[in-house]
């Protein structure tokens, strides 16, 4: 086959990533713990053709921007490199959610393609390589790759071969839901490799950030077992937290927030103080995430989107892994 299409779902960490151990196979500095979403999906289709003599990329039906193209271009040469193809390839990928503005459309984007491109060119990986392949196009993109509760890991060795995804529980593990407050439409500033490349370098709380990432993950991988909302939500936020804070503390300091981020966390503080057990997390971006029983989901909507700046709430739920599909 020299066509295939694939759709993957974003994934949100509720325990954070953040800073690459080796920036040349993309390796992380700290293992992260995620939940993978239906409600919001990257479709792809990947065709390699003999008439092309450069890759053609199209995003939401217009062709992508140069960087992209670069970005996606290079991920296509390992796919390549692997099937022993020069074919060129035609690539297109739409998204059903604002691309590139904290809702992890890199993760969704590149567990989509890491499928699609695979297949189309042939090649049979087990699910650990192609968690390492999906990993080089994207940090979060291994996660996407299954679905429910999902642990990145950082993994020992030099190659790479251990800093992949594995799934922790189904999407029918918990039901709850995951609430994002958009409070802008536009794309981030700061990309996040250049992010995490200047924290690293600069900030200097970063050997602290990496020191408390394994004790987090180890106490949040329990409370998902044993479903506790209270105990997941304030590690989550504690995770959150303490990512911008390494984040700010770069030079320049990075600050992703905006005054509408702001008033959806009060906001959330808000509704815990009345009663409603909800928690946020927020990514390299301005969107606010909340974490809260499916059952009051609605109630909670409501007030998030009456939070000064807060645009609309998409609604989200556990969702599945990425998968191959007739398009
Ligand atoms: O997948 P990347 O390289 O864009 O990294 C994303 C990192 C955060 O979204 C900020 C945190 C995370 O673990 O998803």
């Amino acid at each position: 086959m020299s066509e295939a299409s694939a759709r993957a779902h974003p994934n949100i960490a509720l325990a954070k990533y953040w800073g690459k151990r080796s920036s040349s196979l993309n390796l992380p500095a700290v293992g992260s713990l995620s939940l993978t979403l239906a409600g919001m999906e990257t479709r792809t289709s990947v065709a390699f053709r003999d008439d092309l003599d450069a890759d053609r990329i199209e995003l939401d039906g217009a062709p992508a921007s140069e960087a992209i193209r670069r970005r996606i271009s290079a991920f296509l040469d390992l796919i390549r490199q692997e099937g022993g193809t020069q074919r060129r390839a035609l690539v297109r990928s739409s998204n059903d959610f604002p691309t590139g503005a904290g809702l992890a459309s890199s993760a969704s984007g590149f567990a989509a393609l890491a499928l699609s491109a695979a297949t189309a060119a042939g090649l049979e990986l087990s699910p650990n390589r192609l968690s390492e392949l999906a990993r080089r196009g994207s940090g979060s993109a291994p996660r996407s790759l299954y679905g429910g509760w999902v642990r990145m890991h950082r993994g020992d060795q030099e190659s790479g071969a251990d800093a992949i995804a594995t799934p922790l529980h189904p999407e029918s593990h918990w039901d709850l839901s995951m609430l994002i407050a958009i409070t802008t439409e536009h794309s981030k500033s700061q990309g996040s490799t250049d992010g995490m490349n200047l924290t690293r370098d600069t900030s200097p709380f970063y050997d602290a950030w990496i020191d408390q990432s394994e004790p987090l993950l180890a106490a949040m991988t329990s409370a998902i077992a044993s479903r506790d909302l209270a105990a997941v939500g304030a590690l989550m936020e504690a995770s959150c937290l303490r990512m911008h804070a390494v984040m700010l503390s770069a030079d320049p300091g990075i600050i992703y927030w905006n005054p509408a981020t702001v008033a959806a966390i009060e906001r959330v503080r808000e509704l815990r103080s009345s009663g409603l057990a909800c928690y946020f997390t927020i990514d390299a971006g301005p969107q606010v995430k909340v974490l809260c029983e499916a059952a009051n989901a609605p109630a909670i909507s409501t007030a998030l989107a009456d939070a000064p700046g807060v645009l609309r709430i998409i609604t989200t739920q556990p969702g599945p892994g990425a998968e191959l599909i007739n398009e």
